[in-house]
């Protein structure tokens, strides 16, 4: 192995322990700590799982949290009525709504009852175009795109005119994490390149990239040869290609595996990010980080 691994639970670690100092003083001058909830609808074990670690960490860092876990039958009405009174509760900083929703509950209009000053998933469409101005402007930038920024900076990789390929064009990786990319603003100012399914060579676009960031969902995407020697591989693919049982539980467990050939690549990239361990650990630190923002903006603490 040449390349450097990015290891998302060390730089997750590093990133929590500044959190929860930071919860601690703002406690202690001002009385108060960030306070988050999650509004879980039905109960697909996924949902369940990513709720419940995202609660646990909020635990963890002495905010105050509440899990609102609610009937798969809940109107869309009564749901809206939910979000109304968490946007009216000074005690709430964040208020996030697990995805995917059941059917017959119009997502997006979900999404957009959310007061944006608490919308610390950065899925609203007026922190969307925060995102898109850039700069002081920004609230909530989303989580896996904040996630991928923060690694590729800590790793030491300088961002400032580099060549960063995009593959993928979500509205939750691809396309923030392009604009993130290229704002005019340390840890960024790059030169971005967004390649998708529609594109003609996405290995010559590829080979070029300084900065290679992977969010297409296909595993084993990207080939060993398509990537410059030396180069950051930030791989935020989550596929499940199969079932194990685990050494350590000795329950069943999906086996997982990136959008990138990571064995081959890494003897060719100079860092690059694990499946799992990677970008994973760091999508619910930075919620954890928006949420304690998000109080810092409502005491004008923020940028301290
Ligand atoms: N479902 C899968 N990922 C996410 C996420 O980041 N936020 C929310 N709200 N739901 C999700």
């Amino acid at each position: 192995m040449t390349a450097k691994l990015i290891k998302g639970t060390e730089i997750r670690d590093e990133i929590l322990g500044e959190i929860k100092q930071e919860v601690e003083n703002i406690k202690t001058k001002y009385g108060v700590v960030p306070g988050l909830v999650t509004i879980l609808v039905g109960e697909n074990p996924a949902s369940i799982s990513y709720v419940t670690a995202k609660i646990k960490a909020a635990q963890s860092l002495g905010f105050k949290e509440i899990q609102d876990n609610q009937p798969e039958d809940i109107t869309e009405q009564q749901l809206l009525a939910l979000i109304d009174r968490y946007n009216k509760d000074d005690s709430i900083h964040g208020i996030l709504v697990q995805l995917p929703l059941p059917k017959g509950i119009d997502e997006k209009k979900v999404l957009n009852a959310i007061d944006p000053d608490k919308d610390v998933d950065g899925f609203h469409p007026v922190n969307v175009g925060r995102l898109m101005i850039g700069g002081a402007e920004v609230k909530f930038p989303p989580c896996t795109p904040a996630g991928i920024q923060e690694l590729i900076v800590r790793s030491g990789f300088e961002t400032k005119g580099a060549e960063v390929v995009v593959v993928g064009r979500s509205n939750i990786v691809g396309k923030p994490i392009a604009i993130m990319m290229l704002q005019k603003a340390a840890n960024a100012n790059a030169t971005v390149t967004v390649v998708h399914t529609a594109t003609k060579d996405l290995a010559y676009h590829c080979k070029r990239a300084e900065i290679l960031i992977v969010a297409a969902g296909v595993p084993g995407l990207v080939k060993p040869e398509w990537i410059k020697p030396g180069a950051c591989v930030i791989d935020v693919g989550v596929n499940r290609v199969g079932e194990k049982i685990s050494e350590k539980t000795g329950r069943k467990v999906a086996i997982l595996k990136g959008d990138v050939d990571f064995d081959a690549a890494k003897e060719i990239a100079g860092a690059i990010t694990p499946v799992p361990g990677g970008v994973g650990p760091m999508t619910i630190t930075m919620l954890m980080r928006n949420t304690l923002n998000s109080l810092k903006f409502k005491l004008g603490i923020a940028g301290t």
